[in-house]
């Protein structure tokens, strides 16, 4: 995502990051992207997982994001905590954001800094918000309550210094859900703001904003508008009208068509925001996402086989919950004659997560106490970074 964010600043144009709360935004979404072939982020909004099964859903875009031909990153949208990013990361963003928007800028920044170190661990990027933009109506706007509280240039500056963000989400007069009336985008801010950061910006609320203001915004430094409610409002509408035109109240009647109702708006706003055609230049200048896996071969002294057993769902318990830890496999071997007995593979975001592991205190406190006292010596331990084959070039 950083690469892609990079990209997208140095030519001046803004990649769509969709929220999805369901298979017919992702589908509709995908379909968009792939026939304007565009760049892409789908984002997973915290505020909407009562809609959703997250760790489900994260499948199914995973599975997008791999199966297509142009470049996805995925990402946490306005996660609530530290745990949410580590969650998120752990179950496949490859970009997260923790909104801590409503607090005063000194905890804003000390939560953010938290969740900057943790994330750059796992080799992943993390977007920060400043500056409060609040919800009007529609789709959980009222989730965002309050009143607007602008940017401001120096304390941008203080925020990004600090924290390390890899981009900033700024407020410039942008509001979560339906617009009331025009909205007046504070564009002499943006300008500033961009001038004195020189990081790619994001645009919360993009909404009921105009062609006009989405231009001004682009042209000032915004490279990744967050866009939901009007998707939403197109499958609703699409909702509403069959159950007019068909009459029935079935549920496969009710929903046919929403995923091209979906894509019609994307497709709309990637023309606008300048993305479309972007996928081969991007893709050959983004590092993909090649996981890591560590492997560790071995055999055990002074533990009995329910003893084994426990050490291995301690370890799954634990070594799952670090950051940067996709999956943690744990394996007896099969052939009579192996060497050794016994695996672990524990799958990683990324290289980088190779070092942050390691000196993890969880990791290091079960290393100790549950598994080297009791695994022989002579054990294998190695990592191994996924091939860069052809076909995995657009994962
Ligand atoms: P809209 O729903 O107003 O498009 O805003 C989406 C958003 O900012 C999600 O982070």
């Amino acid at each position: 995502m950083k690469d892609m964010l990079s990209h997208a600043y140095k030519h001046q144009y803004a990649i769509a990051a969709f929220d999805v709360v369901s298979l017919d935004f992702i589908e509709g979404i995908m379909a968009a992207a792939e026939a304007k072939q565009a760049p892409i982020i789908i984002s997973l909004a915290e505020s909407h997982f009562e809609y959703f099964d997250f760790e489900l859903l994260m499948a199914a875009v995973e599975k997008a994001a791999v199966r297509t031909d142009i470049p996805v990153a995925i990402h946490l949208d306005h996660g609530e905590s530290y745990k949410s990013a580590v969650r998120g990361i752990n179950l496949g963003c490859t970009g997260v954001m923790v909104d801590a928007s409503n607090l005063p800028l000194q905890q804003n920044i000390e939560q953010t800094k938290a969740v900057v170190a943790m994330a750059h661990g796992c080799g992943i990027p993390v977007e920060g918000e400043l500056g409060y933009v609040p919800g009007v109506e529609g789709e959980d706007a009222e989730r965002h309550p309050g009143e607007v509280v602008y940017t401001t240039v120096a304390d941008a500056k203080t925020y990004v210094d600090a924290t390390g963000i890899d981009f900033i989400a700024v407020s410039v007069g942008t509001v979560h859900g339906r617009m009331k009336g025009e909205p007046k985008l504070d564009f002499e801010r943006l300008t500033e703001i961009n001038r004195a950061l020189q990081i790619p910006i994001v645009i919360h609320g993009g909404t009921g904003l105009g062609e006009e203001q989405f231009h001004q915004l682009i042209k000032n430094g915004v490279t990744k508008i967050n866009y939901y409610t009007a998707l939403a409002d197109a499958a609703g509408r699409c909702i509403a009208n069959n159950a007019t035109s068909t009459g029935s109240a079935g549920y496969t009647s009710l929903v046919k068509g929403i995923s091209d109702a979906i894509q019609l708006e994307a497709e709309r706003c990637i023309e606008l925001w300048g993305s479309a055609g972007k996928a081969e230049a991007l893709l050959s200048c983004c590092r993909p996402t090649l996981p890591v896996e560590h492997v560790i071969l071995y055999n055990t002294k002074d533990l009995d086989a329910d003893g084994i057993k426990d050490m291995m769902a301690e370890g799954k318990r634990v070594l799952s919950e670090i950051p940067g830890v996709r999956e943690v496999f744990t394996g007896d071997v099969i052939q009579e004659d192996g060497n050794y007995r016994y695996c672990w593979v524990v799958r990683f975001t990324d290289r980088s997560v190779i070092d942050s592991y390691r000196v993890h205190p969880d990791h290091q406190h079960f290393a100790d106490t549950h598994f080297r006292p009791y695994a022989a010596d002579g054990r294998v331990s190695l990592d191994y970074q996924a091939s860069l084959l052809d076909e995995d070039s657009k994962a």
